[in-house]
């Protein structure tokens, strides 16, 4: 028998009713000091039909911030709030990760505390602006991380696992793509450090393979996903050689038996042209689950499952305007048009209020 989107499946110990996974995005809707409120846990419910959910892009720490109104996973509060999103999403029978986020040095110093400056790899100024609550503001120069300071990082990302569990995830995303902390350290084009964490493949993914093995030590491998983006262009990005970087990436994931490998498979936000590149080899190194996303509607899903190019789907842009997207997919109905004014930011307008299919 084929599989499709419609079979059952599991990504390590998360089982899944379906391979149609709703892809992590920022929403800009969280309360107060990053809290999920009522009508978060009402976004996430709606799409519990999913297969999995792997949430919104979620700050580690204070200094992980880039963005208005994002949620975080590392207070009280927020686990508090994030524990009714996942209550809300078993007790629809879905699954739900959460994606781990530092966003390095795509940030400014009013989103940070103290006005601090961003933190990067090299003191690199991304071209391009940060949306600040004062409005678009041009990205700083950041402050490259000594290398003393990488330890402390690593164990953001162990609290905010812990958090997690606390908060009832069925697991982890590591946000290692589109250019946000993990992602500026693999590639050239903002990692030029002459230290352990810089030049060669191994050094420049030195951060990540830290990282990941110490959220694997919390929460255990066959509940960790890691998510890369070879050659998106977005924020300011670049590589020299990036087949070569990410086989090396792809290869070195490999020995912590990771539940999957998520990859978006080309430019996102319209960042400029993206570098050729063969996902068909970069998958193939990878001995684990793999999660493609970027421009999958229902029928290359099943092709790219069908043929063994990936055992999952994530889809991001249809899951905005279509909560009940798995439906839509299996009865052929049409989709909703998303309304990108209300990607970011506002209310249940565009975000809680897209219509389902009526039975
Ligand atoms: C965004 O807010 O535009 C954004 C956030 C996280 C991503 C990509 C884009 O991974």
């Amino acid at each position: 028998m084929t599989m499709d989107l419609f079979s059952a499946g599991n990504l390590g110990s998360i089982t899944m009713k379906n391979r149609v996974v709703m892809a992590p995005l920022t929403r800009n809707r969280a309360g107060e000091g990053g809290v999920p409120q009522s009508i978060n846990v009402s976004y996430y419910e709606q799409r519990a039909t999913a297969g999995l959910i792997v949430t919104e892009a979620t700050p580690i720490s204070n200094m992980a911030h880039g963005y208005p109104a994002l949620p975080g996973i590392y207070t009280e509060a927020q686990i508090a709030g994030w524990k009714k999103v996942t209550d809300a999403v078993h007790a629809k029978g879905g699954k739900i990760v959460i994606q781990l986020w530092h966003v390095g040095r795509i940030s400014h110093p009013s989103l940070l505390p103290d006005n601090a400056l961003p933190v990067a790899p090299s003191a690199i100024k991304p071209a391009g602006q940060a949306f600040t609550y004062e409005g678009l503001q041009d990205y700083v120069e950041p402050r490259a991380l000594a290398a003393e300071e990488l330890p402390m990082i690593v164990l953001d990302y162990v609290h905010a696992t812990q958090c997690a569990i606390a908060a009832g995830f069925d697991g982890v995303e590591i946000h290692a793509a589109n250019g946000y902390l993990l992602d500026q350290f693999l590639r050239d084009g903002s990692n030029q450090r002459t230290d352990a964490y810089g030049g060669s493949f191994e050094n420049r993914a030195r951060l990540l393979m830290e990282v990941t093995q110490a959220v694997v030590d919390v929460i255990g491998s066959d509940k960790v996903g890691v998510r890369l983006s070879p050659v998106n262009p977005f924020n300011d990005m670049k590589d020299s050689n990036p087949q070569a970087l990410f086989n090396y990436v792809a290869t070195a994931l490999n020995q912590f038996d990771l539940a999957y490998l998520h990859a978006v498979e080309g430019g996102i936000h319209g960042g400029g042209e993206a570098d050729p590149f063969d996902f068909s080899a970069f998958r193939k190194l990878f001995k684990g689950q793999y999660m493609a996303n970027l421009s999958y509607d229902k029928a290359k899903g099943n092709a790219a499952i069908a043929s063994g190019h990936a055992d999952c789907i994530a889809y991001g842009v249809p899951f905005i305007a279509n909560p009940d997207l798995v439906a839509r997919f299996k009865a052929d109905a049409p989709l909703n048009e998303a309304n990108s004014d209300t990607f970011y930011g506002g209310s249940a307008e565009g975000y809680t209020d897209y219509p389902f299919l009526q039975n």
